[in-house]
């Protein structure tokens, strides 16, 4: 069930009225539900019962407030990361090297010798330049860095283009026919361990095909290594699955493990998958508030404190974001088509259009779901809005788990050159 629901004519978090979260914190704001988060991780982990334990390594990048990231620690996951900065993150949360793995195409020296320095699980290698750079600055540090190369599978996700990550002209991963010569690379190399097999096909992935035909070749291949002597051991299969934002099918987790035992039968390998979104998407809402209703060229807009600045996926990708008044609709209550906006000075700034909605009010309340994944970590602070809080809930309490930054805290560190008349400090 839903942490979101109506009670006494109010939406509430897991016990809390979201209005008493307005009143404290302001608006916007996000509201996350522990709950729903525990409840997802624990729908994995369970699914797999029974066999070998998978490492679930939560994609930090759908939501990286450290409480959220502490929170799927506890409840036994790693951390998947792109950048030493979100290994910083998944460290200051508190999860153990040994659980951190590390994708990205873009892997900076600095940052491959941070990775090296704390010891992570394993570096996901996008090329073979990459590979080249990691063997030489492990070398040089005496270490040996255990690698899985991400291969591209050539496979269509059937997801939004935009978030399609394994066919072949994406620019992720290892050419799926150039595998075996870069393997046997890797093998030559000093400071490099090649130690698995690593692919990511897309996201919001909401069909199971998609997964089989990328995971029947990723085993097919780690097979076929296998035979020729590259010993490996582990297979991380990525994340991406899909969630219901509107009416779309959920990847359900005894499912998606059926279909994984099925695929890996017999194979001694170790499991690493990498969700994000499914874990967090459905466990948050940003909470906002009516600043105007507005009639215009024969529509009516319900203007709001919060808009592409706070979250961008409806203006990116065309994503569909319910939007619920908070003070529930009463039964007769006539409801209109409106187009729901955000205060920012351009016509992609648009939440929703044609959603129907009572007559909503200055000052009062709405919550727009969906919004636990791929919403703050996307947040900008473009028109100079102050940034949104984040909020969690936990069975009828609540922390602020991250403030607001008004606008002088966002400029607080530009500085004007001496000149300009500046102080140029
Ligand atoms: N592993 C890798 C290597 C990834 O690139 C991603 C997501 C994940 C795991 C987690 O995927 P998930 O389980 O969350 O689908 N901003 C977009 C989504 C971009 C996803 C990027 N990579 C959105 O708002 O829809």
């Amino acid at each position: 069930m839903s942490p979101f629901h109506y009670a006494h004519e109010a939406l509430v978090a897991d016990g809390v009225p979201l209005a008493d979260i307005a009143a404290e914190v302001g608006t916007p704001c996000y509201v996350y539900a522990a709950s729903t988060m525990r409840e997802r991780i624990r729908a994995f982990r369970q699914a797999f019962r029974g066999g070998p334990e998978p490492l679930f390594c939560y994609a930090v990048k759908a939501n990286s407030n450290l409480a959220v990231i502490r929170l799927f620690a506890q409840e036994g996951a790693g951390a998947d990361t792109v950048s030493g900065g979100e290994i910083a993150r998944a460290l200051a949360a508190g999860v153990a090297p040994s659980r951190i793995v590390y994708a990205g195409i873009a892997k900076t020296d600095e940052e491959i010798r941070f990775a090296l320095q704390t010891g992570i699980l394993q570096f996901n290698v996008e090329s073979t330049q990459e590979l080249l750079r990691i063997a030489e600055i492990a070398a040089g540090m005496g270490k040996t860095a255990p690698v899985a190369l991400r291969i591209n599978p050539d496979v269509a996700a059937g997801t939004h283009d935009k978030i399609s990550t394994g066919r072949k002209h994406d620019k992720f991963g290892i050419p799926w026919d150039e595998a075996g010569e870069v393997f046997a690379l890797a093998q030559r190399l000093e400071g490099i361990e090649p130690l698995g097999l690593h692919l990511h096909i897309g996201s919001q992935i909401t069909r199971l095909e998609p997964f089989e035909a990328a995971y029947r070749r990723a085993v097919d291949l780690f097979v076929a290594l296998r035979t020729a002597g590259v010993p490996l051991r582990r297979l991380d299969l990525g994340g991406g699955f899909g969630v219901p934002y509107k009416d779309e099918p959920r990847v359900e987790a005894e499912a998606f493990a059926d279909l994984v035992r099925r695929l890996t039968r017999g194979l001694d390998v170790e499991l690493v998958f990498e969700p994000g979104r499914s874990l967090v998407a459905e466990a948050g809402v940003i909470l906002s508030q009516v600043i105007y209703l507005k009639e215009a060229g024969g529509r009516r807009f319900l203007v709001l404190d919060s808009g592409m600045n706070v979250l961008i996926r409806p203006a990116m990708y065309g994503a569909y974001h319910a939007v619920l008044p908070v003070r529930e609709p009463r039964p007769d209550e006539e409801l209109v088509p409106m187009d729901v906006v955000g205060p920012i000075c351009e016509s992609s700034d648009v939440l929703g259009r044609d959603r129907l909605l009572p007559l909503l009010r200055p000052g009062d309340l709405v919550a727009i779901t969906g919004a636990g994944a791929y919403g703050s970590v996307m947040a900008s602070h473009y028109n100079s809005r102050p940034s949104a809080a984040e909020v969690l809930v936990e069975r009828g309490r609540f922390a602020v788990i991250k403030p607001h930054l008004p606008p002088e805290r966002q400029f607080a560190d530009e500085r004007i050159p001496d000149w300009l008349g500046g102080s140029g400090k």
